[in-house]
């Protein structure tokens, strides 16, 4: 699938909350893990391949990210109508990116802690607890959601691209 970069407008929509877990959501789903694999990204939400819809996908292999820091595994993550219903009142602040806005990173300062509600891709009810970059991604994603994106919430003093020799270069919005 391709993914929908800035500034598209359906970035910025708010999705709709998944009905019915019929094959059509299932299909998007396969074709969204597809996705997010070929894009080598961390998670991927449904507007970011043009679905108005409360899906999102996390998932991380682990190996280095492209500042060079180790990242956690985290095993594939499949959320319908995820809710975030509590969050630290403890913050992290960390590099974030995202497969819209290629190749641009910045410093997002969020609850270090939160809990997720959701069904997984059975329709079952989950709770998920999570911390560090699990949390960081599912609260990313779900941003994606309410079309919100990183830059909204990153210190733009921040924002930066990482040239050919890994170095930073700061860019301005
Ligand atoms: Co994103």
């Amino acid at each position: 699938m391709e993914i929908v970069k800035v500034p598209s407008p359906i970035l910025r929509k708010k999705s709709e909350e998944v009905k019915k877990i019929d094959l059509r959501v299932k299909g998007l789903i396969n074709d969204m893990v597809k996705t997010l694999r070929e894009a080598g990204g961390l998670g991927l939400a449904a507007p970011q391949v043009s679905h108005l819809l409360k899906i999102i996908v996390i998932e991380s292999k682990g190996g280095k990210n492209k500042h060079g820091e180790e990242r956690p595994i985290i095993p594939l993550t499949i959320l319908i109508n995820p809710k975030v219903t509590k969050c630290s009142r403890e913050t992290e602040k960390d590099h974030e990116g995202c497969l819209s806005i290629p190749e641009i990173w910045g410093i997002v300062e969020r609850p270090k802690l939160v809990t997720i509600k959701a069904l997984n891709e059975k329709g079952k009810s989950i709770k998920i607890k999570a911390q560090e970059l699990f949390a960081r991604s599912l609260q990313h994603e779900i941003d994606h959601l309410n079309g919100i994106l990183f830059t909204d919430k990153a210190d733009l003093s921040t924002l930066h691209k990482i040239g050919p020799d890994g170095e930073i270069i700061k860019i301005k919005l």
